[in-house]
């Protein structure tokens, strides 16, 4: 039998393709009329995986783009009916979907209050994409998994084409243009690796995930991948928040995921790791210069730090995957969920 989320993962360097050649000229056209308008700041709305992917799309365009950008709480419209000035502002909904109520309210209302409104998004036919003004589709194809995979890469890609276009990186589109085969690198050399860690953590409850900066982001989508699909109880942590106070609680034994990309972050996760050993924690490290372990799952750099995480998520999804197999769970079908979670 094979799985969908398997293959839907492994569809992901052609999916990236489609989804930069496919959104170019749309991308063009935004940001023209982000330049003319005078675009100040940034807001993203989006729930789950998709709210993972604008965590990324967050610290991209400050790093890439110099432009401040934040995160909408969208109860702020639909519980509290608040009325905000997004004046000069450029708010993005996110959503595989497009029919999550609540995030279809924040595009809506800040389309009235003013604002340039944008939804990123892989159904061409959703309310949201007829609620913003500009659409940028993921051209992932039908996702049937119930874990998100194939949408969440392509939204990221999205986040990086619109990202060099309005900075007018052109060395940034290049390397961008160069991320499915890093993925496609990945995902060899994931193929014996991943299986063999994952059935080390067949009894683990808790598990970590840690990472810092622009690959935070890749901490929060892989635990939630890895809870959503193999019921382990596992907390994000940004190294820093990590070493505030939670690292107290972590207990001897417990797996924690180090991302450890090339780039800006890896000397500071190197030290976390070692902090986490010394207290009797398992440390698997995600990085592309480990040695071969049960401690240790390749990463493939892209060529650049800021395209790291469209290719480091895949692993971690891999793990989610075969951990799943390895307890005898369904990876498609996770207890209790559907595909479409409308919340308000
Ligand atoms: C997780 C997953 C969910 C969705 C969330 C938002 O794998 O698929 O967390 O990301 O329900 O869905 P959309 O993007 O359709 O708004």
């Amino acid at each position: 039998v094979t799985s969908v989320l398997h293959s839907e993962i492994n569809e992901q360097p052609d999916a990236i393709k489609r989804a930069i050649a496919g959104a170019k000229q749309a991308t063009l056209a935004l940001v023209a009329e982000a330049k003319r308008r005078d675009v100040k700041y940034i807001v993203l709305a989006a729930r789950g995986t998709s709210d993972n992917a604008a965590t990324y799309g967050r610290y991209l365009f400050e790093i890439v783009c110099g432009i401040p950008v934040g995160l909408a709480a969208p109860s702020v419209h639909t519980l509290y009916e608040a009325k905000i000035s997004y004046r000069d502002a450029l708010v993005i909904g996110v959503s595989q979907s497009g029919a999550g109520e609540d995030i279809n309210e924040v595009i809506g209302q800040a389309r009235k209050a003013g604002a340039l409104t944008l939804a990123i998004t892989n159904t061409e036919s959703s309310v949201l994409a007829q609620t913003a003004e500009h659409v940028l589709l993921c051209h992932a194809g039908v996702e049937r998994a119930v874990a998100a995979t194939k949408t969440y890469t392509t939204t990221l890609a999205l986040f990086a084409l619109l990202a060099s276009l309005w900075s007018e990186s052109g060395e940034l589109q290049t390397h961008l243009e160069r991320v499915p085969e890093a993925m496609e690198q990945v995902l060899t050399a994931s193929q014996n690796t991943v299986p063999v860690v994952a059935r080390t953590l067949i009894h683990a409850e808790r598990m970590l995930t840690v990472a810092r900066g622009l690959h935070y982001a890749t901490a929060i989508e892989s635990a939630l991948k890895i809870a959503e699909t193999t019921y382990t109880a596992t907390q994000p942590f940004s190294s820093a928040d990590l070493l505030h106070g939670p690292i107290a609680s972590v207990a001897v034994r417990t797996p924690c995921l180090l991302f450890v990309p090339n780039g800006k972050t890896a000397p500071m996760m190197n030290e976390v790791g070692d902090k986490l050993s010394a207290r009797g924690a398992r440390v698997i490290r995600l990085s592309s210069d480990g040695t071969d372990s049960l401690d240790y799952l390749p990463l493939v750099p892209p060529g650049t730090e800021l395209l790291s995480p469209l290719v480091d998520i895949v692993p971690a999804q891999l793990l989610a995957y075969h951990l799943c197999l390895a307890r005898g769970l369904d990876p498609d079908n996770p207890r209790g969920l559907t595909k479409v979670t409308v919340t308000r």
